[in-house]
């Protein structure tokens, strides 16, 4: 993408606060992803209701993710909510971007972990294995319901908002927008996909192995736990 579609598609998510999506109304800009931005929302009808709304421009390549991330959301909350995912309120497409509004989470772990080693009292590592243990109840949730993530990062994971009691120490899983259901007919050899600087080097041998199999994603799931949090 040149620099040209790259302002345009932060043109199409950029939004004046007080803009109306439904009953919820736009505040401050809370993160910004690869390909849209993320904000704080207030609810009209109770403005101590807040969400967190996520906007992706339809113009990237291949369109917007919203629409998968909202199908594995929804499967993923079909049973109620549930501890590790963050809930869906709220979704829709406009002409130019797609929109999805979700429970309002906390600070992510790549943050968590800037911070940490500016501040003197920073999570020892019992703390920080305490919040592994818990990345991995998530991604066990994730591939109990079929899927692999295919995106996992510090970034992805949240720690629950600090207001919401029954999640605050929690930590979530999101952005599904590279999820798959598990492969039924593997291609013959693929690159094991992943966010820059985190993908497997090697390619596999589909025959040996599932294209998107768990395996594969278990196997981060100990490289994870042993570079990223911790490193
Ligand atoms: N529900 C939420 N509550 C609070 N913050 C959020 C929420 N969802 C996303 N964020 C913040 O926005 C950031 C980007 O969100 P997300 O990863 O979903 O977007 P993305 O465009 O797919 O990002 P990327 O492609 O860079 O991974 C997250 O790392 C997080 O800091
Ligand atoms: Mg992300």
């Amino acid at each position: 993408m040149n620099s040209k579609e790259d302002d345009n598609v932060m043109k199409n998510v950029t939004f004046k606060e007080g803009k109306r999506f439904g009953d919820w109304r736009t505040g401050p800009v809370l993160d910004e992803g690869g390909f849209g931005r993320v904000y704080l929302v207030k609810n009209d009808a109770d403005p101590t209701k807040t969400a967190a709304l996520k906007a992706e421009s339809n113009t990237v390549d291949g369109g917007s993710a919203i629409k998968l991330e909202l199908q594995v959301l929804q499967k993923l909350n079909e049973g109620g909510p549930a501890p590790h995912i963050p809930m869906l309120y709220l979704a829709g497409k406009r002409k130019n971007y797609c929109f999805m509004v979700m429970t309002l989470l906390g600070t992510n772990l790549k943050q968590l972990k800037a911070k940490n080693t500016i501040v003197k009292n920073g999570f020892t590592r019992g703390t920080w294995s305490r919040v592994g243990i818990q990345c991995l109840y998530g991604l066990k949730f994730v591939h109990d319901h079929g899927y692999i993530h295919r995106d996992l990062k510090p970034a992805n994971f949240l720690m629950g908002n600090p207001k919401d009691k029954d999640r605050a120490r929690i930590v979530h899983i999101l952005d599904f927008g590279l999820a798959r259901m598990f492969a039924s007919l593997p291609r013959k050899f693929c690159k094991l996909m992943g966010p820059n600087g985190y993908e497997l080097d090697d390619v596999c041998n589909a025959c040996l192995d599932d294209e998107c199999s768990k395996s594969n994603q278990m196997w981060k799931r100990r490289s994870y736990s042993k570079m990223s949090l911790f490193g």
